[in-house]
């Protein structure tokens, strides 16, 4: 089977199989933010069970800047150690692990009690929960450079720790991908305008890390195959920025979709584009991997080996499966020996499209809370109950997040 060969990056470094863990947000960092223990032992889960390549939850570059409590943040070697082991443990049966680095840039709910940057002043549109979120600042030359070199302190640290690579996330609506599309990026100067401009924060950024980093360290870049909004980030236009990174030595870009506003990456498209198929995004990454002169990944609904095998048989190099591995870990070792396994949760039909997203996370994240325990998942959980579960232990984090970074900026 094409998924069970091994892939080489353009750097040179290997990987045993096309499966990767694709980044799940844990928020599952310590009080200092840094790696947990339950951390260390959902990473364990995930090395033990065979895909070739680990992506971390994506984890921030600024302690100010969270795309939720609990969040993982590496700014400085201060735990230094706990990453290593982190790394370790990731990699102890041979897979590649990425630390996936991460602004939020809008989509930063304002009960942190943090300042909002983003490229324009324009706010998230979630219907009435909307409000959770602040008005962003528009950012000035000198915030747009201490990201730049905020993305680039955190991939040297992370080499340092011991991950072989890195994956910025340009995707999903966060602070690059905020920067990608005109609806959210208004600016005139030379930071929006044309695709050359709402691009530029990113090619900055890939330039700085690979400055800093050795030729063999892998950086890659997810993006969204499009925003599916009208008006936004559209398909051709993520064809032009992976040609714009053709040249930058980067060893893949995994494609996804959507923001907050339109969840595309978890198969809903407000456009109905995507929707009840199996691999979201293929086509988009079939159209991509014509112009990409670096191995693609797609990611977004994959569950099943028919389906990861006819991915890989259409040209594209690697699939990214999340919600799969949330459920069964061991996927990669159950495929390779024969069995059919396809691990599902029970679908949400909820009418408020924002609240059935967040509840698929929470039930996503409810099956990492259970592994992180050294316990099974369970897919069969209330969706309801997750996240009622979810919205608790988010304001018990969002009220420890406060406190520290009080006891943060007064000891500053
Ligand atoms: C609980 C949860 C957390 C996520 N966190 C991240 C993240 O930190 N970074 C990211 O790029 N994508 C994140 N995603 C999106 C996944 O990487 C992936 O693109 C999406 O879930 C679709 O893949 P799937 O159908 O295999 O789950 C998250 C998804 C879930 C369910």
């Amino acid at each position: 089977m094409k998924v069970f060969e091994k892939l080489v990056f353009p750097n040179g470094s290997e990987i045993p199989n096309r499966i990767a863990k694709a980044a799940m947000e844990e928020n599952m960092a310590d009080l200092n933010h840094a790696p947990s223990e339950e951390l260390m032992r959902l990473y364990q889960a995930w090395a033990d069970g065979g895909v070739g390549l680990i992506i971390t939850g994506n984890v921030m570059v600024d302690r100010r800047a969270m795309t939720g409590p609990g969040g993982v943040v590496l700014e400085d070697q201060q735990h230094l150690e706990s990453f290593k082991r982190w790394a370790q443990i990731g990699r102890s049966k041979g897979a590649q692990v990425w630390l996936q680095i991460n602004h939020p840039g809008r989509q930063m709910q304002s009960n942190l009690g943090q300042e909002t940057w983003a490229p324009s002043a324009v706010a998230l549109d979630l219907g009435k929960m909307s409000d959770r979120f602040n008005t962003p600042i528009e950012m000035n030359q000198a915030m747009i450079q201490e990201v730049i070199d905020r993305f680039a302190n955190t991939a040297r640290l992370g080499e340092k720790a011991g991950f072989t690579g890195v994956e910025i996330h340009a995707a999903h609506g966060y602070l690059l991908s905020q920067f990608l599309s005109p609806l959210s990026n208004k600016r005139q100067d030379q930071w929006g305008g044309s695709l050359e401009n709402r691009s530029r924060i990113l090619i900055e950024i890939v330039k700085a890390v690979r400055a800093v980093v050795a030729d063999t360290f892998t950086v890659a870049v997810k993006l969204n195959s499009a925003d599916f909004q009208r008006g936004g980030f559209s398909a051709e236009d993520a064809q032009q920025v992976v040609q714009m990174l053709n040249g930058l030595a980067v060893d893949l870009v995994e494609l996804s979709g959507g923001s907050y506003e339109a969840p595309a990456m978890q198969g809903q498209a407000r456009d109905g584009r995507t929707l009840a198929r199996e691999a979201y995004f293929l086509e988009f990454a079939q159209e991509i991997r014509k112009v990409a002169k670096m191995p693609v990944m797609v990611t977004g609904g994959i569950r099943r080996i028919q389906v990861a095998e006819q991915v890989i048989e259409s040209g594209v190099d690697m699939v990214g499966i999340a919600t799969a591995l949330a459920i069964e870990p061991n996927l990669p070792h159950q495929w390779q020996q024969g069995q059919n396994t396809a691990p599902e949760l029970k679908p949400i039909h909820w009418k408020n499209k924002t609240l059935a997203s967040l509840a698929n996370m929470a039930t996503v994240k409810f099956q990492l809370r259970k592994l992180s325990l050294g316990k099974r998942p369970n897919p069969k959980v209330s969706p309801a109950w997750a996240l009622i579960l979810q919205q608790a232990a988010m304001a018990r984090r969002t009220r420890l997040y406060k406190n520290r970074m009080r006891h943060y900026s007064t000891a500053c």
